[in-house]
């Protein structure tokens, strides 16, 4: 039993073949950050047309080296939501005509299902029910995720998302698209204290986050100044520490508000080696359990859109035939798996 999975919701194109008894066969991923660098962003309708590009040669790909015969598979899981309109349509349309021409099942996916369902890739899966902390570059949520498709949000931004506030400050810093990645590098050769810039909301109970005022703190701490690279070194120190102690501080929260021990981080900053750090001590003063993706299932890839995909294909009923993607789409709505 074999699925194939198609991810185009942003500014990267993947494909995956996952079979429910060996595992995960193939998957390869083509990122557009190039493409997208010298705008300091993602430029919705060049998205749109690579994946346009893109998609069909990493399919063959895919099909080819996992040896799949299309017609044996069990469906086509595509991102439909939520996501870059345009981005999803290119996917959604292209796993649709893909599935009919084949015979087989097509299954629109729920984007943030596959970042929360990417850790039952590894070998040591989580259990559930358990708190989920995703934090991506569109989403910060802490959700209680009692099954497949039983998901309750807690807590989400009210503002920015945590990769938005890593790659806002970043550019601040003159730091090229994505910020992220590049601003956990330079806080690398940072240190502590000289930059203690605000842990937005973490004076007020509740699971809400909002780092909107982080970006603004940024500004005021380097505009009109000359920085030198271990001060700007400082300023990323700063920032990735106060990101990271709140999106700590508001996980542990949720495991007490729950009564659950086991969390499982994901999403885009879950790659973030600073936050995996702070966690995992967090986790063992607590007691409880930690689960991540690997790194390279943290930021978008289409190996956890087949994981969520297959779960749906087995369960049935399997979606109609219209070609649906959401630019928006609440998590709650999803049809919870009993199988
Ligand atoms: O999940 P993802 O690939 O795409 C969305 O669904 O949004 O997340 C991308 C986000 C970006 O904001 C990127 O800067 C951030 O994840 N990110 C990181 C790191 N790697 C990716 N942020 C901090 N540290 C990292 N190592
Ligand atoms: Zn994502």
């Amino acid at each position: 039993m074999r699925v194939l999975a198609i991810e185009s919701s942003c500014d990267e194109s993947a494909a995956a073949v996952l079979d429910r008894d060996r595992g995960l066969l193939a998957h390869e991923l083509f990122s557009q950050i190039d493409l997208h660098r010298v705008y300091g962003g993602v430029v919705p309708e060049l998205a749109s047309r690579d994946h346009v590009r893109r998609l069909l040669p990493l399919i063959r790909s895919v099909l080819h080296s996992s040896g799949t015969d299309p017609r044996e598979l069990l469906g086509v899981a595509y991102t439909a939501g939520p996501g870059l309109i345009g981005a999803l349509l290119t996917g959604a349309a292209l796993a649709r005509s893909l599935a009919y021409a084949w015979g087989v099942p097509a299954v629109g996916i729920h984007h943030l299902e596959g970042h929360l369902l990417a850790p039952l890739l590894e070998p040591d899966p989580p259990p559930f029910p358990h708190v989920a902390l995703l934090v991506s570059g569109g989403h910060t949520m802490l959700i209680e995720v009692r099954g497949i498709g039983l998901y309750e949000v807690l807590g989400e931004t009210r503002d920015d998302a945590a990769g938005e506030a890593f790659d806002k400050t970043a550019k601040l810093l003159g730091l090229p698209y994505p910020g992220g990645p590049q601003l956990a590098q330079l806080a690398e050769g940072g240190k502590s204290g000289p930059f203690n810039f605000p842990r937005p909301m973490l004076d007020r109970p509740g699971l809400e986050f909002s780092f909107s005022g982080l970006k603004t703190a940024v500004l005021h701490a380097v505009r009109g100044r000359e920085l030198s690279d271990a001060v700007k070194a400082d300023v990323a120190y700063g920032v990735q520490e106060a990101i990271v102690e709140t999106l700590a501080a508001k996980a542990v929260r949720a495991l007490e508000q729950t009564g659950l021990d086991v969390l499982v981080v994901s999403g885009g900053v879950s790659a973030n080696r600073f936050l995996r750090t702070r966690l995992a001590e967090a986790i063992r003063r607590r007691g409880g359990r930690l689960y991540f993706p690997r790194i390279e299932f943290c930021t978008d890839n289409a190996a956890m859109i087949a994981v969520a995909g297959l779960a749906r294909l087995v369960s049935g009923p399997h979606d109609g035939l219209a070609i649906q993607a959401r630019a928006q789409w609440p998590l709650e709505t999803l049809r919870p798996l009993t199988a």
